[in-house]
């Protein structure tokens, strides 16, 4: 190819270059030593003479989290077209009108674009005012967590090592943005007052973005995420919460990141089963009793048992946390026997005629999309053979 070349000063550029290099020489060294001594150093983890971050490609992360996110990402134009969101591509659009084409006119019913006016109509005509409430009071506390699941994602991006991780957890962060905008605009549809955090809520999810490191992992990926999902898994059967099982296969992805990633960078033995690790992990985890007990009345109105809820996210919490190698203070097993020992006494306490069971092993999820999902995450989870300390409390 032809290319008119300019002309330079050839000193100039060589004085330049050594300029540069001696430079490159003071910065680098001054970071390593600073570095060495733990007093600073480069800020970014990054490792421009590979063009990678520290760490490593780590393509297999990229592929499972990154690349699947993307195949599998929706948009709010086309899940809930009553919304405001315009966030179809062209090529996206053109694809929908030559659907819509090829679909019989009661199809073309069935698929026609809702309006917001007809969107709460067809939410009026579902629920009960009540019941419009308990959805909100139940869905809203889950908005303001992905509200802390945007801001933890964005933070964990700092402490992931290799481009693969952090190409993963950035879809994450896009994901829980989405999620927070989404939601907001669906929980506004119900038209009913939407309530501040519990401080139960609060605590829970304060405790979460203050945590050190990997441990966010724990709070946010583990703990918190396996509870929004359990709630979409819940709801997502229900008129008008469709939508929920999109939210609910972003979040499994979410929730099975940690494992993927702590099979390419172990935490350390004294990480995992460090004394006060244990500890603060089970005291990040305690508000998740309370704030369910606080949702009980919202839960029943909806037909939920607010202890088999409670039964299956701590199921569903101890099988991912030890997974990941986030331990707990006592093995699963025993954790679940002793919490459903409590949930037991409680119910005792406040439900006229209780019968001890097994919460530990209920499942509130009834969609069937949700469900097979679910499936796939949980499949080796604690099975009530392997808690016979469950059983014991249970018949005690
Ligand atoms: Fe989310
Ligand atoms: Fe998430």
């Amino acid at each position: 190819m032809q290319i008119a070349e300019l002309p330079i000063n050839p000193r100039a550029v060589t004085w330049n270059r050594r300029v540069e290099a001696v430079l490159n020489r003071v910065v680098r060294g001054k970071d390593r030593v600073l570095g060495r001594l733990g007093l600073g150093g480069r800020v970014a983890d990054y490792d421009d003479e590979h063009y990678q971050f520290v760490g490593g490609a780590n393509d297999e992360m990229r592929r499972k989290h990154y690349d699947k996110s993307l195949r599998l990402l929706w948009k709010a134009e086309a899940a809930a077209p009553w919304s405001t969101f315009h966030d179809l591509g062209a090529a996206e659009q053109a694809l929908r009108e030559m659907a819509d084409l090829a679909t019989s006119p009661a199809e073309q019913q069935v698929r026609a674009r809702l309006t917001s006016a007809e969107f709460k109509a067809e939410l009026d005509r579902h629920y009960t005012p009540r019941q419009k409430q308990a959805i909100v009071n139940v869905l809203s506390a889950i908005g303001h967590g992905e509200a802390y699941a945007w801001l933890v994602s964005a933070s964990n991006l700092r402490d992931v090592r290799s481009s693969g991780a952090k190409a993963a957890v950035t879809m994450q962060v896009l994901e829980e943005a989405k999620h927070f905008v989404v939601m907001r605009e669906l929980v506004a549809a119900f038209g009913v007052p939407v309530p501040r955090q519990s401080a139960w809520e609060y605590l829970l999810l304060e405790g979460v973005l203050a945590a050190d490191g990997l441990e966010k992992f724990y709070g946010m990926n583990v703990l918190v995420e396996t509870i929004a999902l359990s709630i979409f898994g819940a709801l997502a059967h229900l008129p008008g919460l469709e939508i929920l099982r999109l939210f609910h296969l972003d979040e499994s992805r979410h929730t099975a990141l940690p494992m993927n990633y702590l099979k390419e960078f172990p935490l350390t033995k004294r990480q995992q089963r460090g004394f006060f690790a244990r500890r603060r992990r089970l005291r990040m985890a305690l508000p998740t009793l309370p704030l369910i007990l606080l949702l009980e009345e919202d839960l029943a109105i909806l037909g939920i048992d607010a202890f088999e809820f409670a039964g299956s996210v701590l199921r569903k919490v101890a099988h991912l946390s030890e997974r990941a190698g986030f331990y707990l203070p006592r093995p699963a097993p025993e954790m679940l026997a002793r919490f459903n020992g409590l949930f037991n006494l409680y119910c005792r306490l406040t439900r006229p005629g209780h019968l001890p069971r097994d919460f530990m092993d209920a499942e509130t999820s009834k969609d069937r999309v949700v469900a097979k999902t679910e499936r796939e995450i949980f499949a080796s989870e604690v099975t009530a053979e392997a808690r016979p300390r469950a059983a014991a409390a249970v018949t005690a």
